[in-house]
């Protein structure tokens, strides 16, 4: 626990705003579902993954991420019955349409509000959710608008539809007018961005230069928020050195802040890990210097007051302390950490997202990430191999949270270094491998099999609230090890 000592330290500092301080932008803030103009301004996630094998169209079940998702509520007023919509552009429209793209998956909750017994039903797409009897009980169906047009949902309990519960869903072509955003640029750090391991020779005194850079950031599609970051990504840079190097780093605050930063690095050994030395106001610069001591993968962060919401607005990294005789060579290396952040608005909402010191408290994010910002490692920069290659993955959590069950889907882990310690027992064919907020993983795998590989937080709620990168995988097939109908799609 190295910087425990260095956050009582710190904790002596004056506390800042914690407030992100960018004023709410005049835009329509909730004018509409994040998910629909992920289907129009960029590929639909699913549908556009690169190296897309042939699947069965009407599987969407097997699928692990909808493209578009929309909420309905049962109404009942003045003897009519009705389908209200909840959130994004259908807010309170009674029978809405929804409005989708020809390929995307489409997710539909219907919750009761009404007490009634209902259902939600899509005949053309051959979907439906279960019947809620109890107000406040809800259901969800998922299913692929695999044909263009204009098709009617209905509740398909007797007399209903006639009573009023009906609408319509529109497939394909649909472009609604999109208000501007605030300006905003990618924080995603590429999960390929990392430096390779290090010359063999003597011990080094290595420069490491980061800097505090608070900026607009795209959090989803549609969506921004203010992050706070080492160098402008999230996570922050790679740190590669060896077991016995010397760090000379060099900590700037970027003179556009509004906050004091600064770092700890897990890696450190001495007080605070550097945050004591490194509380800088904007515009200035502090330095220290420090031994790496012990190989592993170290987590650094933030260290100011409000330390989570430091951390959960982007500022982490890992740091790696190669062995002597370094790691063992392989075909690619990634960078991937988690993170949470507590945005004052519901997950999904179109326009700028404050920060919610309520919900930080509480424990209760509105999203989860790699690398980021929604869509970081499926639309922006999925990771890409080949059969027969090896893959290593520096995987981290920034947190400031919530423990991470990192999960493949569809792989084995090889080999993992449990919470990155080095030196001790490599383990073998893990499935799913607990990392610690502040915390870290090494695993390692082989390619057997082409398609599509989902990273996920086996904790499958997140998934939902933009926990999801994508591993693709090409080659020829090998009916040996996997065959079947629409094989190499998403899928345990
Ligand atoms: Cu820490
Ligand atoms: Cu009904
Ligand atoms: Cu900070």
């Amino acid at each position: 626990m190295k910087h425990t000592t260095g956050l009582i330290a710190v904790l002596a500092l004056p506390l800042f705003v914690v407030a992100s301080g960018t004023p709410r932008s005049a835009i329509g803030a909730d004018a509409s579902p994040s998910h629909k103009h992920a289907a129009q301004t960029r590929p639909a996630t699913l549908a556009q993954a690169p190296a897309k094998p042939a699947v069965s169209k009407k599987s969407p079940a097997a699928e692990y991420t909808p493209t578009v998702r929309y909420r309905l509520r049962t109404e009942l007023a003045e003897g009519k019955m009705a389908f209200v919509g909840v959130g994004g552009a259908i807010e309170g429209v009674v029978n809405p349409t929804l409005r989708v793209n020809e390929g995307d998956v489409v997710q539909v909750s219907l919750v009761n509000n009404d007490g009634i017994e209902h259902d939600v039903v899509f005949p053309e797409f051959k979907a439906g959710t279960d019947r809620v009897n109890r107000k406040g009980a809800s259901s969800v169906t998922v299913f692929r608008a695999d044909q263009g047009g204009e098709f009617a949902y209905f509740c398909s309990l007797p007399g209903h539809r006639q009573a009023g519960m009906e609408g319509k869903i529109l497939v394909g072509g649909v472009k609604a007018p999109i208000a501007a955003l605030p300006p905003s640029v990618s924080i995603v750090r590429n999960p390929v961005d990392l430096p390779g391991p290090a010359a063999p020779g003597p011990l080094r005194t290595v420069k490491v230069d980061l800097e505090a850079v608070e900026l607009v950031g795209r959090l989803a599609n549609e969506t921004t928020y203010n992050y706070w970051t080492f160098n402008g990504k999230v996570p922050g840079p790679f740190l590669r050195v060896r077991k016995g190097d010397t760090v000379e780093l060099n900590f700037k605050n970027n003179g556009n802040s509004r906050m004091i930063h600064s770092v700890d690095l897990h890696a450190v050994t001495g007080p605070g890990g550097g945050a004591v030395m490194t509380q800088t106001p904007p515009g200035e610069t502090k330095s220290f210097r420090f031994k790496a001591l012990n190989p592993g993968l170290y987590v650094y962060h933030c260290a100011t007051p409000m330390v989570a919401n430091h951390i959960s607005s982007g500022m982490y990294g890992l740091i790696l302390v190669e062995p002597p005789g370094g790691l063992p060579k392989v075909d690619h290396e990634f960078y991937v950490m988690q993170g949470e952040l507590y945005t004052d608005r519901p997950f999904g909402q179109r326009g700028h997202d404050e920060f919610s010191v309520e919900k930080l408290l509480a424990e209760r994010p509105e999203y989860l990430v790699f690398n980021g910002a929604v869509g970081a490692l499926t639309t922006e920069h999925p990771m890409k191999a080949k059969v027969g290659d090896t893959v290593r993955i520096y995987f981290g959590v920034g947190g400031p949270n919530v423990t991470s069950s990192f999960h493949v889907i569809g792989e084995i882990f090889d080999r993992v270094y449990g919470e990155a310690a080095m030196g001790s027992t490599i383990m073998t064919n893990v499935q799913t491998t607990m990392v610690p907020a502040g915390g870290a993983a090494i695993v390692e795998f082989t390619l057997e099999v082409p398609g599509r590989y989902i990273l996920v937080d086996h904790s499958l709620s997140r998934l939902e609230r933009g926990l999801a990168g994508f591993l693709v995988v090409e080659g020829p097939d090998s009916p040996e090890v996997f065959h079947g109908e629409g094989a190499s799609m998403a899928g345990h």
